[in-house]
């Protein structure tokens, strides 16, 4: 007995309905979002990356980091991303415009990262980290990354590397050997360092400054901006 249920047809429709929903609509709404001019400074957001930060999100996919760390900072309302220093303000659509792929991850075994550049300046301090993270958290269960490094001996009758690229650590902790960070290394520092989302333009400006603003500029100016 075959069923009167046109199975084929309501499998379309669901699957047709999904796309729309799911890809259609979102590509609609902000699949034309452009970069922003910050007006008091002229700059645009998001900023243009180097072609070395480039080569860092690729190794910053290829080995995983978004497994462990998100780069999204929920409104205040929603949870204490804000209150933890993770950002000054929510992420927007806009802030990964730029990103190919987008990497927001969705497990927090680590800190949010999408404003470590802003609390975190010190290339060296994240050279270290990577390649061995209890040199910075002593119960950091953060996993080394030392492929990214090449270890070798110290030049002979040197306690120490005189190597500009080498880590600065306890020497106690390698005797006798140097830690150069690879071309790898570097460029992920150079990704992780460009990682601010902290720029206020109108979908995220201040609930308080956004009056003010309106105020001066005009509301039709203020409605007409995304
Ligand atoms: C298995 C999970 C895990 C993976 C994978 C991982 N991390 Fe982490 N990471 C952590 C944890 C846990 C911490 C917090 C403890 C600490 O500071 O070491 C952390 C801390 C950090 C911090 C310091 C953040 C801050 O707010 O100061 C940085 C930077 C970082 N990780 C970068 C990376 C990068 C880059 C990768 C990929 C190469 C990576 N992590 C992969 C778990 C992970």
């Amino acid at each position: 007995m075959t069923s009167r249920f046109p199975f084929l047809p309501c499998f379309a429709l669901a699957v047709a309905a999904s796309w729309v929903v799911v890809v259609v609509w979102p590509h609609l709404q902000l699949g034309g979002l452009e970069p922003v001019t910050i007006e008091e400074t002229g700059a645009v957001y998001p900023p243009i990356r180097s072609g070395e930060a480039l080569v860092g999100a690729e190794i910053y996919r290829s080995l995983g980091c978004q497994y462990c760390h998100t780069r999204q900072v929920r409104p205040g309302t929603m949870g204490g991303d804000i209150a933890r220093g993770w950002g000054k303000r929510r992420t927007v659509a806009r802030d990964y415009i730029r990103d190919q792929p987008v990497m927001l991850g969705s497990v927090r075994f680590g800190p949010d990262l999408a404003n470590l550049g802003c609390r975190e300046t010190n290339a060296a301090a994240l050279l270290l980290r990577l390649y061995k993270p209890s040199a910075i958290v002593p119960l950091s269960t953060m996993p080394s990354y030392g492929q990214l490094f090449d270890v070798r001996p110290a030049p002979r009758g040197s306690s120490d590397s005189h190597n500009p690229l080498a880590l600065r650590m306890d020497s106690s902790a390698n005797p006798g050997f140097e830690v150069i960070p690879r071309a790898e290394a570097r460029a992920l520092v150079v990704y992780l360092l460009s990682l601010k989302a902290d720029e206020l333009f109108l979908e995220v400006y201040p609930r308080e400054d956004l009056q003010k603003l309106n105020s001066v500029i005009g509301m039709d100016k203020a409605r007409a901006l995304p």
